[in-house]
């Protein structure tokens, strides 16, 4: 029995990997992932604002043309801890100690010339590049057009700069995602990663200040992700990653059966070690063996919409006989 897969064109030994985050920074954390079977790493990412900044050695960026000093100063104080060059000298290291695909992140909001710097995170030997990429639909005057241009230029410019696999990471703020999904898809990417997740903001009502929101996520975003799942998977052009809410090993399974060809972790591994990798990747293997299946293409997407379909996922309004309670 074998739980290999295949993610942006690399065969890999898992559909565990695990995602972009303060955990895959360090050499010491990037090898324990490895141990526990992730199949593969994607880095924490660099800022859009960051390569800009290196670039032109001045603070004159707009970030979001409104309250931008506490975004400027949490880019200033990541670019202290993580300059460019500290970045592409982790991507060196861990291509030489690890075995599993190394995929670069960067986290980008506009279509700039910081495109550049894929080349030398390509350089660098990255197995590939994920692109963060949000614009929140804040600003009255764009159109949607103008929104999904954006995406669609950055991934345009990214595949003219580099060779390597480009995935991209998105959310699920479009007007028509599953339109939108497939033409990205359409776009030459190697991967199709839903959804991205936010800094949230909360209240303090003591204060009355704006302070950061749990950043972790919860099992309540699951069964979202597994709607989406199911939805897309049919409809893209390109393997899809699913991650937001990933929480118990059982969750893995869930997710492959709706469709996706990788599965993303992060919070689960923030609350319970690297440990979480071999359970799900255990599970996973016991699940396949009750049920006869002798690798994963024998049940992937079994659960997925085809052609169209009316099924359950399209019930998104509370009725009594669904959810069972009066
Ligand atoms: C502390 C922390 C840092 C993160 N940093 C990044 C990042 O730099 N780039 C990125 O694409 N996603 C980042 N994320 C989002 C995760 O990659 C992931 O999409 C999100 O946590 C949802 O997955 P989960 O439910 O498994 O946590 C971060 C998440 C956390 C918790």
């Amino acid at each position: 029995m074998s739980i290999e897969t295949n993610f942006m064109g690399m065969k890999i030994k898992s559909p565990v990997i695990v995602g972009s985050c303060g955990l895959t920074t360090d050499m010491h954390t990037l090898k324990r992932i490895e141990q526990a079977g992730a199949g593969a790493v994607i880095l924490k990412s660099v800022f859009e604002e960051q390569i800009l900044q290196e670039m032109s050695n001045s603070l004159h960026l707009s970030i979001d043309g409104g309250n931008s000093s506490e975004a400027y100063y949490y880019i200033e104080e990541h670019i202290q801890e993580q300059s460019l060059d500290k970045y592409l000298n982790l991507i060196r290291q861990a291509k030489m100690e690890l075995d599993i695909p190394i995929i670069a992140s960067v986290n980008c909001v506009s279509s700039s010339q910081w495109v550049s710097f894929a080349s030398k995170i390509e350089q660098a030997g990255a197995d590939g590049v994920e692109l963060n990429m949000f614009l929140l639909p804040s600003d009255v005057n764009m159109t949607t057009d103008d929104v999904e241009r954006f995406y669609e230029e950055v991934i345009r410019n990214i595949k003219r700069a580099v060779n390597i696999p480009v995935s991209v990471k998105i959310s699920q703020y479009f007007s028509s995602l599953a339109r939108f999904a497939q033409k990205l898809s359409w776009m030459g990417i190697a991967n199709l990663h839903i959804f991205n997740r936010f800094a949230a903001q909360d209240i303090n009502i003591d204060k009355m200040e704006i302070e950061a929101a749990n950043v972790f996520s919860s099992p309540s975003e699951l069964p979202h992700l597994i709607r989406w799942t199911a939805i897309l998977s049919n409809i893209v052009h390109c393997p899809l990653t699913s991650g937001g809410g990933v929480h118990k090993p059982e969750d893995v399974i869930k997710l492959l059966l709706t469709g996706a060809n990788t599965v993303q972790v992060v919070s689960a591994i923030y609350e319970n070690g690297t440990e979480f990798i071999q359970e799900a990747n255990e599970r996973l293997q016991s699940w396949m063996k009750e049920h006869d299946f002798e690798k994963i293409s024998d049940f992937k997407g079994r659960l997925s919409v085809k052609n169209n379909q009316y099924t359950a996922f399209h019930r998104v309004q509370f009725m009594k006989y669904f959810a069972g309670i009066k």
